[in-house]
């Protein structure tokens, strides 16, 4: 399962960056609303952090396709490659799912909470589609993660070329029984990457590991004694 980073915030996007394999970021309009920046700014500044490589997912603000379209071609223009523009659900957004995909623009259909969305967005053309996982689970216990787990079997049935991109998560096993569905990629906040790689045994393995060395070698390093 591959990491991205769901957020708006540049000093958490430079964070994740820098310590996590994350293999892209995704955003909404509450995400860049939290941020009150310009909005040209504010991607142009993360496309600058993540370099040319990764994913940026974008969400539109558009309802009508013609606009949808044409938000994801004026993005896709400013953004560079390995944009994708993410759109909630509806027959507006399918239609311009289509549309996108003649013109080679990808898609990232979002606000998934249902099986059958996910297939249909599929077939559409869309690249990712985005189950919302806390979300459902809070409205019913392992509803988000039994989701997930039915968009990736319809995935493996018929063999279907998109991939899920599991949003919207709480906990460390949440994601983890995410990632035993066998979901694409998962889009956390900075806070849960964090969490995903603390627990409280690592930390006295690595006090006990420091204690003993300098009871011994004091303040030297490794490297003191192989330079
Ligand atoms: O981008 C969609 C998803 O991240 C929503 O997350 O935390 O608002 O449920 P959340």
């Amino acid at each position: 399962m591959n990491y991205l980073i769901d957020s708006g915030n540049l000093e958490e996007i430079k964070y994740a960056n820098e310590f996590f394999p994350i293999v892209g970021v995704t955003t909404n309009p509450t995400l860049v609303a939290r941020e009150n920046m310009d909005f040209r700014k504010l991607f142009t500044s993360i496309r600058e952090i993540i370099g040319p490589d990764k994913m940026l997912h974008v969400q539109t603000t558009a309802t009508k396709a013609e606009q949808i379209v044409e938000e994801a071609v004026a993005l896709k223009k400013l953004l560079g490659d390995n944009f994708f523009i993410k759109i909630p659900i509806s027959e507006e957004g399918l239609k311009a799912t289509r549309k996108l995909k003649e013109q080679g623009i990808g898609v990232t259909m979002t606000a998934i909470f249902a099986p059958q969305q996910a297939l249909i967005a599929a077939k559409a053309g869309a690249d990712f589609v985005a189950p919302y996982v806390k979300r459902l689970d809070n409205i019913s216990a392992d509803g988000g993660v039994q989701t997930v787990a039915d968009i990736v079997n319809l995935f493996n049935i018929y063999s279907l070329d998109y991939q899920v991109l599991a949003a919207s998560f709480t906990t460390s096993y949440e994601l983890h029984k995410v990632a035993l569905t066998g979901a694409h990629n998962a889009t956390i906040s900075a806070k849960l990457l964090k969490a995903a790689i603390t627990h409280s045994m690592t930390e006295n393995a690595i006090a006990g590991f420091e204690k003993d060395w300098k009871s011994v070698y004091g303040d030297k390093t490794v490297l003191d004694f192989v330079k």
